[in-house]
């Protein structure tokens, strides 16, 4: 006998049911609502890729690359791998004062040393997929910036906790192109923060930080270093391990003992090179003519590699520990970094997840449609009409449901109750019959009898939201 044994879903990953999913899908709309009103457009990216792209752009002492990334090796099929062959031996140099068993024995070592396959990996961020596209596509030569955005779940192994998944959604925005105008920095903020009024996310806290560029960094990370190398005895293993590593992550911690020692640190605003002390001054001007309410916090120096001068982080209420809803900035010559073009760039990630936990747990919902009819059909008679009826009502725009069985009226409309249809359409004999329609509204009870034309034009008045 087959095992019987239950299937889960595997840790840290989970199924989004409805009604949450309407609500993903509300939240999804109104991203691409707004993102599109500032121009960006939808770019869809594989979930796997190289793993060398992320470790490159990423960086390889980053935790996402050391500890989280899902990776696999994808064996070459004997077809690829034949081709290949095929391929190098055309292709290699003639074989002068080879017999042909040494020129054949010669390809046959390179064969057997050449990678059997490729190592690849589940997408743990998408900014680096965007830059490997825009450099794929010849992207710098088409006209102005590219503004990207993109939705879509990213991977890593993560210890789970609420807000903290090891399958999660990504909505993301990336501007590419020649310019680094803080401009477009403050416009990227001000649509990011326009999205969450859209979406009703509560308490938003925006911080902002510069973190330099590849001229000013490296002078201030060796002072950092050589200053934390005097309290080193004083810090958690983490942090000492960092020193040598990634000073500039000490500065996210978040262990308590830390914490003195941390804000006694120099602090990067201080060793900013002129270019990016005016860059960061220009996106204070460029935030405050567009009304933004930021905080600047020197230690926001974010876990990713790639950024240089504009960072930022955006908390939201509700979610504990895990509030940070977005993380983002600007990363100047990632794309040249890839083997493209100088190209600049700029962007941020908001965790889908945790957003839409925030929305949850503030509990200011929006109204979302369900189902607006319900057909409770009863005779034989009235079977047709009521499947003529629900398609042209669907047609309509409404959503409809048309019970596949006849019931009692009693027992078809308790179901419509609990479906949470706003209607029932009332159909038996008598209304086939006279053509007259009876449309019970759920709620209070209240019964109209209308002709199909009245119907259709009272309830299409109903669902633009013009009607009684
Ligand atoms: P990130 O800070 O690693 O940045 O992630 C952005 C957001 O994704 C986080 O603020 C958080 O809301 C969400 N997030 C990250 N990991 C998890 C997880 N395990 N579970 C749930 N949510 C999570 C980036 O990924 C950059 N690519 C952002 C960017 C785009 N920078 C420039 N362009």
């Amino acid at each position: 006998m087959a095992e019987k044994r239950e299937f889960r879903a595997i840790k840290g990953t989970r199924d989004i049911l409805p009604p949450d999913s309407a609500l993903w899908n509300w939240f999804e709309a109104a991203a691409r609502e707004t993102f599109e009103g500032y121009g960006f457009r939808d770019i869809r990216t594989p979930i796997f890729e190289e793993t060398s792209l992320f470790a490159r752009s990423i960086g390889v002492e980053t935790d996402v690359v050391s500890k989280e990334m899902y990776t696999f090796s994808d064996p070459f099929t004997s077809e690829d791998l034949l081709w290949q062959s095929v391929e190098q031996a055309l292709s290699s140099e003639t074989r002068t004062g080879e017999s042909e068993a040494e020129w054949l024995a010669r390809i046959r070592t390179e064969f057997e040393s050449r990678p059997k396959g490729e190592v690849l990996t589940l997408r743990p961020e998408a900014t680096a997929s965007v830059c490997r596209a825009y450099i794929e596509h010849g992207m710098h030569t088409l006209a102005g910036n590219q503004k990207l955005y993109y939705m879509g779940p990213m991977f890593r192994r993560e210890r789970p906790q609420k807000g903290r998944y090891r399958q999660f959604y990504q909505i993301g925005a990336e501007v590419l192109g020649q310019s680094d105008a803080p401009g477009i920095d403050a416009e990227v903020i001000e649509m990011l923060l326009e999205f969450f009024r859209r979406v009703r996310l509560k308490k938003i806290r925006l911080q902002v930080n510069s973190i330099g560029c590849k001229e000013c960094r490296p002078g201030y990370v060796e002072l950092l270093r050589g200053e934390l190398q005097k309290v080193r005895d004083r810090l958690g293993a983490d942090s000492q391990r960092r020193i040598e590593t990634n000073p500039l992550r000490v500065l996210d911690s978040k262990v308590p003992e830390e914490q003195e020692i941390i804000e006694k640190l120099p602090r990067i605003s201080d060793h900013l090179c002129d270019d990016c002390r005016k860059h960061f001054e220009a996106l204070k001007v460029e935030m405050k003519l567009r009304g933004i309410e930021w905080e600047e916090n020197w230690r926001l120096v974010r876990g990713l590699d790639y950024y240089t001068r504009t960072t930022f982080e955006v908390t939201a209420a509700g979610l504990g520990s895990q509030n940070a809803v977005c993380g983002g900035g600007r990363y100047d010559g990632l794309v040249e970094m890839l083997g493209g073009p100088p190209t600049k760039g700029i962007g941020f990630a908001i965790g889908s997840d945790r957003a839409i936990l925030s929305v949850q747990e503030s509990g200011d919902l929006p109204d979302l449609p369900g189902l607006a009819v319900y057909v409770a059909w009863m005779g034989e008679k009235a079977y047709l009409p009521a499947i003529q009826i629900t398609r042209k009502l669907r047609t309509a725009g409404l959503a409809v449901e048309l019970p596949p069985d006849e019931m009692k009226f009693k027992k078809s409309l308790g179901l419509a109750d609990k479906l949470g249809a706003k209607y029932a359409l009332i159909l038996g004999e008598d209304e086939v019959a006279t053509g007259i329609f009876t449309l019970k509204r759920l709620r209070d009870a209240e019964q109209k009898k209308m002709n199909e034309n009245d119907l259709l034009e009272y309830l299409e008045s109903e669902r633009r939201g013009t009607g009684a």
